[in-house]
């Protein structure tokens, strides 16, 4: 078995051609692979690190770009960050008393940065502006405007509630809310409950579907209660958070591509170590079950909440899936690979209510459905999902990454049971979430 560990996957396969990776096509996927910390995890634990009383010393933080962009505003926030090559990352709370940026916070590609991060700032004494790249700037932020002024803050959008973002902060003035999301969105219900932190009285949150629940669980780490009845969260306002000392779990979101990938070739065997496994996070694993690929889960253990484990993954020949409801809202991130997977599967995989795939770092239903198209398959694009035909054969092609990390690397997946080669055009974002993804699939390629 090959055992790969992050700072050797660094040899990717990308040609000489700037941003373009090359794809060959596999027998099977076999090894083991420890997966980068998770992003939604990594996020939430400096910005609670930030507000916190004390050091917070963070192994296996992600080693994604957007989670950098985190540390970034934070530093201009006036939190102390040390990164300590790929071990460790220190920070050094400023206990809820950060300073005004002169500068515009630059989140990047990230979503999660500017929401979340709105949401503190909404309750600061000062005023900040939040600024991103293109992507970032076409994505919708009335969801998250709307919830925060009417606890005070002032925000000031674009047109129609896009980027860039000046925050009013709302300081003293600030009011707890109770507050039903109209779309389920874990980003948009942290940046309530981080805000609510700082006002005084209950906030709560009541979410249509349940949504990964890690700021929950991070906020009862860093020393806060926190409580849940059913889809409602409160939180009482003023409570203190105290530093820790954690390992971020692998990122599950990263894994799916590997996950996915074993699962298409029936010698697949694949471990992966210390993987996140939160029950809100999980469904590509129940779903990949269901396909019929094997898995199993070794040594399952609690890590500040969240939980931990050792999986397992041999392939088999996939029955297909229908995806749909609540099911569609957990898996909102695993969906492009699922589809980009289901022409290898028998009755194929149809995809409904995943509306919100196209206002993610692109238009993720468009994006797959070109693609795919590009590699001879046939696919259905709908308003709210995709269908996939099952039993179809694809050949190797120039695919297009639309600047979008999930849909390189889920088109690297598809690649592999391919015929002849595949080029990915502008690969390179892959670094968003995961900059190892190359090294890291071609080392457990066979081929
Ligand atoms: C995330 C929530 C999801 C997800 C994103 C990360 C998070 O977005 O797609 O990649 O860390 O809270 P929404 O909250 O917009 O659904």
């Amino acid at each position: 078995m090959t055992k790969i560990s992050i700072a050797e996957a660094t040899l990717i396969a990308l040609t000489n051609e700037a941003d373009v990776a090359v794809i060959k096509p596999a027998r099977n996927i076999s090894g083991a692979v420890r997966l980068p910390g998770d992003k939604s995890i990594s996020h939430r634990y400096a910005m609670l690190a930030a507000l916190a009383e004390g050091e917070t010393r963070l192994t296996n933080f992600s080693s994604g770009a957007d989670c950098t962009s985190t540390l970034a505003c934070l530093r201009q926030l006036g939190v102390t960050v040390v990164r300590e090559n790929d071990a460790a990352t220190l920070i050094n709370g400023a206990a809820a008393r950060l300073r005004p940026s002169p500068d515009a916070l630059n989140c990047g590609n990230s979503g999660s940065t500017m929401r979340m991060l709105a949401g503190i700032l909404a309750a600061q004494e000062f005023d900040s502006k939040l600024v991103g790249d293109a992507s970032l700037s076409r994505r919708p932020m009335a969801r998250v405007i709307a919830p925060l002024e009417q606890m005070g803050a002032r925000i000031i959008a674009n047109d129609g509630g896009r980027p860039p973002l000046e925050v009013k902060g709302a300081g003293k003035k600030l009011r707890a809310l109770d507050y039903t999301l109209p779309v389920a969105s874990a980003q948009v219900k942290s940046a309530i409950l981080l805000a609510g932190l700082f006002a005084p009285g209950e906030t709560s949150v009541e979410e249509p579907m349940r949504t990964r629940d890690h700021t929950e669980l991070a906020l009862r780490a860093f020393g806060t209660e926190v409580t849940r009845v059913r889809n409602r969260t409160t939180i009482a306002g003023g409570q203190k958070l105290h530093g820790i000392s954690a390992a971020v779990p692998g990122d599950i979101s990263s894994a799916a591509f590997f996950l996915c990938a074993a699962a298409i070739f029936p010698d697949s065997n694949l471990v992966l170590e210390d993987l996140l496994l939160n029950p809100t996070r999980a469904a590509v694993l129940d779903v990949l079950m269901g396909m019929g690929a094997r898995i199993s889960v070794i040594d399952l253990n609690e890590n500040h909440g969240e939980l931990v484990g050792t999986v397992r993954i041999g392939g088999g020949g996939l029955r297909g899936a229908a995806i749909s409801g609540a099911q569609s809202a957990a898996l909102i991130d695993e969906l492009p690979v699922l589809a980009a997977i289901a022409p290898y599967t028998r009755e194929g995989i149809q995809i409904q209510d995943a509306r919100e795939l196209r206002v993610k770092e692109s238009d993720r239903i468009r994006g797959v459905a070109e693609n795919l198209r590009a590699m001879g398959a046939e696919v259905q694009e709908l308003e709210d999902g995709l269908r996939v035909p099952g039993g179809q054969r694809l050949r190797g092609a120039n695919i297009n990454s639309f600047g979008d990390h999930r849909i390189a690397m889920a088109f690297a997946v598809a690649a592999l049971r391919a015929e002849g080669e595949t080029r990915i055009a502008g690969a390179e974002c892959v670094s968003i979430s995961f900059p190892e993804f190359f090294g890291m699939l071609e080392a457990v390629a066979e081929r």
